[in-house]
């Protein structure tokens, strides 16, 4: 037995939710998200951010994103984010497909949270010369970080006031907003429109899903055009009730919130598990389920040696990052432990 610690995306679908879609996958049904199963998700989604909304379902994490910004962002808008948002590094050129070439911008800041003095001067610079400069935009977050750290709804609310101070919108990656909400104890509201997101990707399927992710807009104004950038990028699924089957699932009896808590405390003893050892040490994560260490190379290699997974962290020295998922067991955990004992540096 070794850790499988590549990615939330290595691992399974969950049985609940691919009962819903062996439940769902006889009769004839509406087409193109006008089943009675599409309407249910919509309410529960309402009743579980407890205000009105406008979703999308898709299917992958880059096309909730990028018809996020493509709707709340023009051509010659600016969208501003940290560095090491995967918006800006692991989505090709898709932000500025979809928004039909928008600019992205990018700043640093500890943990993957964008520094707000550098998004201020970021954002005055690159909107001041008018007509000659870009639009300034959206400002973009994610939470989890992609450095693994959860955003208080305090920290969002510093963000909204910048994006509103510049009448800009503010978006949220969640494909990790499950195990951002279960790492602390604010509400899903309460990380977002109440703490002013104006649209959220809310991920399914690092955690249980096959393929599903759910783009909420918590304004139905800004809502307007994103049914036609879902179309034209091809992402409007004909059998659409699969992704709400698999939704469905995901929502029920807190489904969604026990899978993350679940990886997050997997992620609690891994992190345990480092801190014991004194040849290898946390850099950032560990709020949920994304854990970043450094170690010297020789190290990594026993360790990929006795057939454990994970992946170097190109932007940080020395760097690797572990993760957990909702598939995560307890040997693979004790396995980490024996192999790292084993180690003579
Ligand atoms: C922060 C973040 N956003 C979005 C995604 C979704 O990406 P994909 O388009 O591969 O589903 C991922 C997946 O790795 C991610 O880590």
């Amino acid at each position: 037995m070794a850790g499988h610690f590549g990615s939330d995306n290595t691992c399974g679908i969950h049985p609940n939710i691919l009962d819903a879609l062996s439940q769902s996958a006889s009769g004839h049904s509406p087409a193109y998200g006008s089943d009675t199963l599409t309407r249910r998700i919509e309410d529960r989604l309402r009743a579980l951010f407890e205000c009105d909304l406008t979703v999308m379902l898709v299917s992958t994490g880059t096309a909730a994103n990028c018809i996020g910004l493509a709707t709340l962002c023009s051509p010659f808008g600016g969208i501003y984010s940290h560095s090491e948002a995967h918006i800006i590094n692991d989505e090709s050129t898709a932000p500025e497909l979809f928004t039909g070439g928008a600019r992205q911008f990018s700043v640093g800041g500890d943990f993957a949270k964008p520094c707000l003095e550098a998004l201020e001067a970021k954002i005055a610079v690159s909107g001041a010369r008018g007509v000659h400069s870009v639009k300034p935009s959206v400002i973009a977050l994610s939470n989890l970080s992609e450095l693994g750290a959860r955003l208080s709804s305090d920290e969002v609310s510093a963000y909204s006031a910048l994006a509103r101070a510049n009448g800009m919108k503010l978006f949220m990656d969640g494909a990790r907003f499950a195990n951002a909400v279960a790492s602390g104890a604010e509400s899903p509201a309460a990380l977002t429109w109440r703490a002013g997101v104006d649209a959220l990707s809310f991920g399914a399927t690092k955690n249980g899903a096959m393929a599903a992710e759910a783009l909420i807009f918590f304004h139905p104004d800004d809502a307007a055009l994103a049914e036609f950038h879902r179309k034209r990028s091809g992402h409007l699924w004909s059998k659409h009730r699969y992704l709400a089957a698999q939704f469905d699932a995901y929502l029920q009896d807190d489904l969604w919130l026990r899978l993350a808590s679940k990886s997050n405390d997997k992620m609690a003893q891994v992190k345990d598990v480092i801190d014991a050892t004194d040849f290898i040490s946390v850099v950032a994560g560990g709020d949920a389920n994304e854990l970043f260490v450094s170690m010297k190379p020789e190290v990594a290699a026993f360790l990929y040696e006795k057939g454990h997974t994970f992946f170097s962290w190109p932007s940080l020295p020395n760097a690797y990052r572990l993760v957990t998922s909702f598939t995560t067991e307890q040997q693979e955990i004790d396995a980490l432990r024996n192999d790292l004992s084993g180690f003579k540096g």
